[in-house]
C-alpha cells in the first residue's frame, strides 16, 4: 500500500488567505522559512496504478498537478478510481467541483454524508451518469479500488460548520455517521487516517491497535491556541478537534499504542508544531510522531 498526503493542513491551509500569524507570515516569505501548505487530503493506492482520493479538498488541482502519479494517462483519463468522503466539511467536499468534467469515479460515503451533498445541488455538476454515489455502512468492507479494502467508522466530531444549529443545543463530538475514520488494508498491511476527531473513547483506540500507520487529526496543539494568539474564539473542542497536548490530547491517549508510522495530518496554521524548534514540536516528535507535509509518501 501506498500512502501520498496531498494536503497536510487544515481548513483554509497555510497560508490561510486572511491570516496574518506567524506562521502563515512564515509561509509567505520569500525566504521561505515554512513551505506552504494544502488543505486535508490523502491518496491511497494498493497497485500503484488506481488511485483512491480521501477528501477532496479546495486545492485538489494544484495537488493532482504535483502528484505525477494522479496524471492522465490517455488523451482522457484518472489514476482516480473513487474518492472516499470523512465528512461534510468544506475543506473536505469543495475539491469535488474541480472533478466535474465528465469522468467517470465512484464517490463513497455514508449515507449522512451524502445527504448533505444531496440538499446542495450545485454537487449535481458531478454528471450522475459518470460519478457513482455509493452509500456504504459503517463497519462493512468495501473495496474503492483494486487490491485495496477499506471500512468506515465512526469517530467523535460534529455536523459542519455550514450545518450548525443553536450552540447551546450543539453536540461538537457525537458519534454516527457525520464524520468517519478510514480503515484501510492491502496485502495484509493495515493504516488508519482520520483526519478529524473530538475524542478518542476506548472502543475506538482498541480499533487502532493492530495498524501499520496511523495519520491523525493533528488540527491543535493546545485546545486554545487559537484565543492565545488572537486569530479566533474557538477551542479545538468547540471544532470538532481534540488537541494534541493535555491529558486527554492525543499524545497522552495513544501514548501506548505500539504503531510505528505515526503522523499529524489536518494541522490547523496556528499549530505550533510547524515550527521544527519549536518546544511543541520537539514533543511530539519525542513521543515517536511525525509532522507530516504535502507530499509524504508511506509505503507499507
Ligand atoms: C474543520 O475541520 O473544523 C473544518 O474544516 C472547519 C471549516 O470548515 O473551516
Ligand atoms: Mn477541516
Ligand atoms: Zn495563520
Amino acid at each position: 500500500m501506498k500512502i501520498i498526503i496531498l494536503g497536510v493542513a487544515a481548513g483554509g491551509g497555510l497560508p490561510q488567505w486572511n491570516c496574518g500569524c506567524i506562521h502563515c507570515n512564515n509561509a509567505r516569505s520569500k525566504y521561505n522559512i515554512l513551505a506552504a501548505q494544502t488543505q486535508s487530503s490523502i491518496a491511497v493506492s494498493a497497485d500503484g496504478t488506481h488511485w483512491t482520493i480521501i477528501n477532496a479538498s479546495p486545492d485538489i488541482r494544484q495537488q493532482l498537478i504535483n502528484t505525477p502519479c494522479l496524471h492522465p494517462k490517455e488523451l482522457r483519463h484518472t489514476p482516480i478510481a473513487s474518492v472516499i468522503l470523512t465528512n461534510g466539511d468544506i475543506d473536505h467536499i469543495a475539491g469535488l467541483l474541480t472533478l466535474r468534467e465528465k469522468q467517470a469515479f465512484s464517490l463513497i460515503a455514508t449515507s449522512d454524508i451524502h445527504n448533505l451533498l444531496a440538499c446542495n445541488p450545485i454537487f449535481s455538476a458531478l454528471d450522475p451518469d459518470k460519478v457513482t454515489r455509493k452509500t456504504i455502512t459503517l463497519g462493512a468492507a468495501f473495496s474503492p479500488s483494486p487490491g485495496l479494502n477499506a471500512t468506515l467508522f465512526a469517530v467523535p466530531g460534529k455536523v459542519p460548520l455550514y450545518m450548525e444549529n443553536e450552540e447551546n443545543t450543539l453536540d461538537t463530538a457525537m458519534i454516527g455517521e457525520q464524520t468517519v475514520g478510514v480503515y484501510l488494508e492491502a496485502e495484509g498491511k493495515k493504516a488508519c487516517y482520520i483526519p478529524g476527531c473530538a475524542a478518542i473513547p476506548d472502543d475506538l483506540q482498541a480499533q487502532l491497535h493492530h495498524v501499520d500507520a496511523l495519520l491523525f487529526d493533528g488540527t491543535v496543539f493546545h485546545d486554545n491556541e487559537m484565543q492565545e494568539s488572537g486569530t479566533g474564539h474557538k477551542t479545538g473542542r468547540r471544532m470538532g478537534h481534540m488537541p494534541i497536548a493535555g491529558e486527554c490530547g492525543s499524545l497522552n491517549v495513544l501514548k501506548d499504542l505500539d504503531i510505528k508510522t505515526k503522523i499529524f495530518v489536518h494541522i490547523n496554521n496556528t499549530n505550533p508544531i510547524w515550527q521544527a524548534d519549536s518546544e511543541e514540536r520537539k514533543s511530539v516528535e519525542r513521543a515517536g510522531w511525525a509532522v507530516g507535509y504535502d507530499g509524504m509518501e508511506v509505503s507499507l
